[in-house]
């Protein structure tokens, strides 16, 4: 694991993105102005104190529409980690767990429910170690090599790369396979997607098929390395950039099949990673990638804090430093703008979730962490984050899918649970491929101590069907909102509900209450003459359908 060089950032930038009255940012000052200003700078004048925002106002633009929210939005991550591929998804076919060709039957069934439309795999930080020539053949026979990273556990290679298109197959999502630039060559790199990918009488192709795979797979994301600035090679952007070069430039395409190229971004706030990468390498790439944990302390030295054993304070803080996603995609995103105005290159933000200490007694290397209710909301406002920004995130995957960080499910064996950050995603599929509605919203502030972050998070999309879904978030964990909500260009008629919540700020699903936290159906509404007004529990997350 690598100690991530968190940067804090100034939280009240993000309480003004696409909020309204009560939160707009000072205007810069002219140059001309700064320069005559007879007024020292610790005398000048201030700008007034924004009016205290004291009800929320929703505005939708239905009328307005918006760029289309990528499914791949809703993706997720699984890397050889801990007990993400062995055990959570992996068991072998001598496993007395139900399974088909050695995956979990549960798993696969829980995910197809969430409609999962893109799985990146082996890493992270696990892929610029991994050499895919060892993960092919027959199990038995293939070399097993150290996870250096995860726990230095010893890695078998019996789930490699027909195993994981078997899996994508069977949940039903599109492979993202991370290449290994960090310790890999050219040619293993090229030689994989030749493998994988081609469909003549080729050294590669036919190894696939003495390998028991006749058709070529298709394969319609590949990344050039994981974290090159960290555990993928502690690169310079620049040199970074010429290596993104040379090795997507082996990368073919075969069959007609075009792979969208996905280059190694940054994480946090290095904006300079993104300014060297869009310059240096804009033209080869389709995507670049970003990654944001999000952590209730805000830095990676010493304790993050538990998953389930919080308070209030750190509640707020979590979700405080989850918003500020918005601020980070909004300035990456007006970098890509400098070089790409046609936003033709996605932003892909291959890595997101909440990182907190692992569980008492777990092994530290393997990052299993419980997932509650606060997750959940991180789930909930992050991904109404990306939906507002779908002109320029084309993809998220969370981390991790199974047993790993945020994850959707969490396993024991035979055992078998899904979490609440799951539930939000299934709640969320509305949105897959919907058109983004733009929206305005004024929201009450949250206030803990003398910090406040907005109560209530939105986003709002349009469905092939022509129905409305609206997504809401109440941050506050202690009181109730009401959210009056004006919907411009339609008019509601027929509204309906699904709601997430419980008593407890840590309420979570074990094995033995799997059925803790769960959706329920919500009515808490009323359709007015311009839209609609609704009242959001505490600590909820509410997806209302609007016909
Ligand atoms: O998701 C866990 C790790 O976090 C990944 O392997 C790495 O890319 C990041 O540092």
């Amino acid at each position: 694991m690598n100690i991530k060089s968190f940067v804090a950032i100034p939280i009240v930038s993000v309480l003004c993105l696409g909020l309204w009255a009560g939160c707009s940012s000072p205007k810069p000052k002219s140059p001309v102005a700064q320069a005559q200003s007879p007024v020292p700078p610790q005398a000048q004048p201030q700008p007034p104190p924004s009016p205290l925002v004291k009800t929320n106002r929703l505005v939708i633009h239905a009328d307005q529409p918006g760029a289309e929210i990528s499914r791949n939005i809703y993706g997720q991550f699984s890397e050889h980690l801990g007990h993400c591929i062995y055990g959570g998804i992996w068991v072998g076919e001598d496993s007395p767990i139900p399974n088909t060709r050695g995956i979990r039957n549960d798993v696969v069934a829980a995910l197809k429910k969430i409609q999962v439309p893109v799985l990146r795999w082996p890493g992270g930080c696990f892929a610029d170690e991994y050499h895919w020539m060892d993960g092919i053949g027959t199990p038995t026979n293939r070399p097993s090599m150290i996870n250096t990273h995860w726990g230095g556990v010893v890695e078998n290679n019996h789930f490699g790369t027909h195993e994981f298109l078997d899996f994508c197959d069977q949940i039903g999502a599109a492979p993202y396979v991370s290449g290994n630039l960090g310790s890999g060559t050219v040619q293993e790199m090229m030689e994989w997607v030749e493998y994988m990918t081609s469909d003549a009488d080729s050294p590669m192709a036919n190894l696939r098929r003495q390998n028991g795979r006749e058709q070529p797979w298709k394969i319609p994301y590949f990344a050039v390395g994981n974290e090159s600035w960290g555990c993928g090679g502690n690169m310079t952007p620049e040199f970074y950039a010429d290596n993104f070069r040379r090795y997507d430039t082996f990368i073919k395409n075969y069959g007609g099949d075009k792979i969208y190229r996905i280059a190694c971004g940054a994480s946090d706030s290095n904006y300079n990673w993104t300014e060297v990468l869009m310059k240096n390498a804009g033209r080869q790439m389709n995507g670049l990638s970003l990654h944001y944990y999000t952590l209730p302390s805000g830095h990676w030295s010493g304790k993050k804090g538990s998953a389930t054993e919080f308070n209030e304070a750190d509640w707020f803080n979590t979700l405080q430093h989850a918003l500020v996603m918005d601020e980070i995609v909004t300035k990456h995103s007006a970098i890509m703008d400098k070089y790409d105005p046609q936003k033709k290159i996605g932003l892909i933000v291959d890595e997101w979730g909440a990182w907190y200490d692992v569980e008492p007694g777990t092994n530290p290397g393997f990052l299993y962490q419980q997932n509650t209710l606060r997750d959940a909301l991180v789930a909930g406002v992050t991904l109404n984050i990306f939906n507002n920004h779908a002109d320029r995130v084309k993809m998220a995957n969370i981390a991790q899918m199974i047993n790993v960080l945020q994850a959707m499910i969490l396993t024991d064996n035979e055992k078998m649970t899904v979490t609440p950050s799951y539930w939000v995603f299934d709640m969320d599929t509305v949105h897959h491929d919907a058109t983004l509605l733009p929206m305005d919203l004024q929201s009450v502030d949250y206030a803990f101590g003398d910090k406040t972050i907005p109560a209530v998070s939105a986003s709002a999309s349009r469905d092939q069907a022509g129905k409305i879904h609206v997504t809401l978030c109440n941050l506050n964990p202690n009181q109730s909102v009401e959210v009056p909500c004006e919907l411009q260009g339609a008019k509601a008629g027929k509204i309906s509900g699904r709601v997430l919540t419980a008593p407890e700020m840590n309420a979570h699903n074990t094995f033995d209450r799997p059925d803790h936290v769960k959706p329920a159906e919500f009515n808490t509404f009323k359709v007015t003459d311009d839209g609609f007004i609704t009242t959001l529990p505490a600590k909820s997350v509410v997806v209302l359908e609007v016909e």
